[in-house]
């Protein structure tokens, strides 16, 4: 299993949405509990999801997910304290009345938020995603948000505080997506350098890995991933997988282009054997880098237990995808073989 063989190195982690087990067929928990030591809850304990309404937690769904992982010495991550994105905010947060809510006034939520979550996990959760994508991917250093215009850049620093505060022995995460990329990793390294000047508790580094098939940069990987080290801190390989359909056109100028791909499903029939072995031998060498750098991670977590189940069938437009190492049917696929004869 990838427990077996990759567990002696580092944590190999699976995401798993909806509720749990329930929702999970008995072939589906097989493969959790066969091949993982690890979970992220996909969305259960995001802020719309576990405060949509203030004062108004739902843990119904993040419970059932920390018990069954502490029933079976599943590791918990969690996933997300403060994702940086208006639209990944319940709208409530940042309204006051009729008006804006005051910086005082968000601050207060955030922390409010912060600890009644990290709290009521202490000791059952190991990590935390504290701050979710705050980097901008173009000109801007920081992603333009409510976060950043009601509160300022000190957001990040205040987050980080409070969940260290609500559980001084979580291991405390910044996670972003393209990291490794030049541009946002110059921004990322800007980051970690300010929050470890002002003293802020933080522990490890998620890259998302939201790769996609001929395209991952594993140079820029391998470099972050030095640079990293350097810094004295962990990383985690947050949200794996590797999409077969590419994504690149749709987020290259927007606009009407994306209509006319939001209607293109190009494997809704199946994936072609030649690139499933393409995929085989990219999710290998990734592997292959993984095992180099074990001393740095300590935790690859997939995005998602199957194809079937990934996010990637849906976003950004609805097409069938086929992104991970086991199948529709919960089956190994040759990416699974691959990875496996890692050495
Ligand atoms: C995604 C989930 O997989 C989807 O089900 C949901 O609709 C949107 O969020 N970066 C993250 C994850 O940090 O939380 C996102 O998860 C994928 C991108």
């Amino acid at each position: 299993s990838l427990r077996e063989k990759f567990g002696d190195r580092f944590v190999v982690g699976v995401a798993l949405g909806g509720r749990v087990p329930d929702d999970y067929s008995p072939a589906e928990r097989r493969l959790i509990l066969g091949q993982f030591g690890g979970v992220t809850p996909e969305n259960c304990m995001k802020m719309t999801a576990i405060q949509p309404v203030e004062g108004e937690y739902r843990f119904d769904e993040a419970d059932a997910l920390v018990d069954f992982a502490q029933g079976h010495g599943l590791q918990v991550v969690g996933h997300t304290l403060v994702w940086a994105k208006d639209e990944r905010t319940p709208p409530w947060f940042f309204r006051d009345g009729d008006g804006p809510a005051s910086r005082e006034l968000v601050l207060s939520r955030m922390k409010d938020h912060i600890r009644t979550v990290v709290s009521r996990y202490r000791g059952r959760v190991a990590s935390w995603d504290v701050v979710n994508e705050a980097l901008d991917d173009g000109e801007p250093y920081l992603r333009p948000s409510s976060w950043l215009e009601i509160v300022g850049p000190g957001f990040i620093a205040e987050a980080f505080a409070a969940a260290h505060e609500a559980d001084p022995d979580a291991l405390l995460v910044y996670n972003d997506y393209n990291v490794e990329l030049p541009g946002k990793r110059e921004k990322l390294l800007r980051l970690l350098g300010e929050l470890r000047a002002q003293g802020v508790p933080l522990g490890a580094v998620g890259i998302q890995g939201h790769w996609e098939l001929d395209r991952i940069p594993l140079d820029d990987i391998a470099a972050l991933l030095g640079e990293l080290e350097a810094l004295g801190l962990e990383v985690m390989v947050s949200e794996l997988d590797l999409g077969v359909v590419p994504r690149g056109r749709w987020w290259a100028d927007g606009g009407a282009h994306r209509e006319e791909i939001a209607r293109t499903d190009p494997l809704a029939d199946g994936c072609p054997p030649e690139l499933l072995d393409r995929q085989a031998e990219q999710y290998a060498a990734l592997f292959r880098l993984f095992v180099d750098r074990a001393d740095t991670i300590a935790r690859v977590t997939f995005w998602d237990l199957h194809d079937g189940r990934s996010w990637l069938n849906h976003f950004p437009w609805e097409h069938a995808e086929y992104p991970l190492l086991f199948d529709r049917d919960a089956a190994p696929k040759p990416a699974f073989r691959a990875v496996m004869g890692v050495e």
